[in-house]
């Protein structure tokens, strides 16, 4: 399913990375490489490095990296064969229409079909008489019989089979149906309709195809599997990079896009005219849903309750939008009703009119912090000017500072230089703190905690001695016979590491170029991070031959060690056995 290598190359050759970037990430020059602040992580020092020699880049501060690829894969939000169609599109290569990537993309039609097909079903079954339980459910809820097509909801019925059946009658296969996630299968092997006895909201793209379902319980059934249930990732769903409304809102958002929390919200506040309104699928709040958001709009409104839970959710959000560019505005919803419950009661005017009153998020957090504190005495009142401050010290902006403390000076009654002295005060110790962290993110990269290699914790030493030997292939591709013909891919003991040397292997005897574009499928946007590291570090510019053997008889040898701590079945002869052995490999060392 691969696209050939010359093809790759060629894209790659003819899409300067620095160009490709300009859009996205201003660039500095420092020695032979670039720096800049990163776009996939909010920060005030640039830790966001490019080098052009190999075409690559990494982020020492969040850990992505990678070639021009990934970078739009991850910026553009794409996968990999859209990121190479685009970037082949850019620089004018033609792609061969066929033979590459075929089986992938026909399952991925198919699942569109079935997904389409389901959703039918679905309908169909709402407006039968047998769905009726569902049909009265929705129009006690308020919802009118054209919102219910225009969103297409259906029903489940309250069954194992009638799905599979359905399907099965339309010529689809049960691989296919479980590849889709409409139907699962149970721990005997058999075969059984995912969702049953729920009402049905079908989530479709922005292009408008059906991608996958959420499936709410009747009131008082939500025992057996939850409230909702919803439709796994599959090969054409990322429920972190959907929003359900979005194909709806997308063309109602000149001014802002609204960000609810629940499907029901979304429904009942289209059909009161707010078709701007979308919510995120069952997770919370994610990078790749605000940048969909920020490609269509300027603004973005959140509805928070003003509870801990609340606030928290709100700080989040406003984190995650802060590098895309969107204005947030929050809106307080008053005594923890939901927008779908507080349209019902009071209408689209008053709806309106909170939208209007939205705050800025700093405004919020500075009405949120009131919660818990009694105001109406001096104790109280300096508590929540503390709080007040340290929410003031967070805003880069010295003319949003001014203002604030003018309005809580005059509020409160304190002088406008003490509450600044303090504001000032905590802003430095912030700096501090800051500096510090991006220091320490810097001397340990994020793959030293262990994130993209979990085995790092139990086997440090050969785990480092294994980063060495890829990273001395990356820059030596000419090593790479010796290396393999002492070294195995088994030989290594992390598991990721062991993956990333067991794909360079393959490579090299397929006769290609190990660079960090052949990495582009099969391993995760961290871990293409973590190989453009490699491939970056200084850990091959010295001696190189001499550090790759020095690093192989480590792992080696790490390996002896690793298989007698894996000895408790063994009979006293295999042990005696294997202990002479480890001393002998650990003299040998010396
Ligand atoms: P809510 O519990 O607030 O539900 O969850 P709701 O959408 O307001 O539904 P009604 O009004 O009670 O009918 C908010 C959202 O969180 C996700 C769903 O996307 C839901 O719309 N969720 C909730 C789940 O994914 N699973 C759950 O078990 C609960
Ligand atoms: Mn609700």
């Amino acid at each position: 399913m691969a696209i050939p290598e010359e093809i790759i190359n060629e894209i790659k050759y003819r899409n300067d990375i620095e160009t490709v970037m300009a859009p996205y990430v201003s660039l500095k020059r420092r020695g032979k490489n670039l720096v800049g602040l990163c776009p996939f992580h909010n920060e005030k020092t640039p830790s966001f490095t490019v080098y052009p020699e190999n075409g690559s880049f990494y982020c020492f501060g969040c850990g992505v990296g990678g070639d021009v690829f990934s970078f739009v894969r991850q910026i553009e939000n794409l996968d990999y064969i859209d990121a190479v169609k685009l970037l082949a599109e850019r620089s004018g290569v033609t792609l061969p229409q066929d033979g590459y990537d075929d089986s992938m993309q026909k399952l991925k039609n198919t699942i569109y079909e079935i997904n389409r097909e389901t959703a039918k079903f679905y309908h169909t079954y709402l407006m039968s008489s047998a769905g009726k339980w569902a049909l009265d459910y929705y129009i006690q809820r308020g919802l009118s019989l054209s919102t219910i097509k225009h969103f297409g909801l259906g029903a489940a019925p309250d069954s194992w089979d009638s799905l599979i059946n359905h399907l099965k009658g339309k010529g689809y296969s049960i691989a296919d149906m479980l590849q889709a996630n409409v139907i699962s299968k149970s721990q005997r092997g058999s075969y059984f309709d995912r969702f049953r006895k729920r009402i049905m909201f079908p989530i479709i793209n922005i292009r408008g195809k059906v991608i996958g379902f959420s499936g709410r319980a009747m009131p008082g059934e939500d025992k057996m599997g939850g409230k909702y249930v919803n439709t796994a990732d599959t090969p054409i769903y990322k429920k972190s990079e959907n929003l359900f409304g979005m194909n709806f809102a997308k063309n109602h958002c000149d001014k802002q896009i609204i960000l609810v929390e629940g499907n029901m919200d979304v429904i009942s506040l289209h059909q009161a005219g707010f078709e701007n309104t979308v919510a995120a699928l069952g997770t919370s709040f994610t990078a790749e849903q605000a940048k969909l958001i920020s490609r269509y709009t300027k603004e973005i409104i959140l509805i928070m309750d003003s509870d801990a839970a609340g606030q928290k959710a709100a700080r989040r959000a406003s984190e995650i939008l802060q590098s895309t560019g969107l204005e947030i505005r929050i809106v307080l919803l008053p005594d923890g009703k939901d927008p779908d419950e507080y349209i019902k009661k009071n209408g689209s005017a008053r709806f309106k009119a909170l939208l209007e009153g939205a705050v800025s998020e700093i405004e919020y957090r500075l009405l949120s912090a009131i919660e818990g504190i009694d105001i109406s005495n001096d104790d109280g009142k300096l508590q929540y000017l503390g709080r007040a401050a340290q929410i003031i010290a967070e805003s880069a902006d010295i003319i949003t500072r001014d203002l604030y403390i003018g309005r809580l000076c005059e509020k409160y009654g304190v002088s406008r230089t003490a509450l600044t002295d303090k504001v000032n005060e905590l802003r430095k110790h912030n700096q501090r703190r800051q500096e510090k962290r991006q220091f320490d993110e810097v001397i340990h990269p994020k793959f030293d905690r262990g994130d993209v290699n979990p085995d790092k914790r139990l086997y440090p030493a050969a785990a480092a001695a294994e980063e060495t030997v890829i990273a001395i292939l990356l820059q030596h591709p000419d090593f790479c016979e010796t290396a393999i013909k002492q070294l195995k891919p088994d030989d290594m003991l992390t598991s990721t590491n062991r993956r990333i040397y067991k794909a360079l292997c393959e490579c090299i005897s397929s006769g290609r170029s190990p660079d960090i574009s052949y990495f582009g499928e099969g391993f995760n946007s961290e871990e293409v991070g973590y190989i453009t590291y490699l491939a970056n570090s200084e850990k091959g510019d010295k001696n190189a031959l001499i550090v790759l053997k020095d690093s192989i008889k480590l792992i080696l040898d790490e390996g002896v060690i690793k298989k007698s701590a894996d000895t408790k079945d063994m009979s006293v002869d295999d042990w005696a056995e294997n202990l002479k052995k480890i001393i002998d490999t650990k003299k040998k060392g010396k």
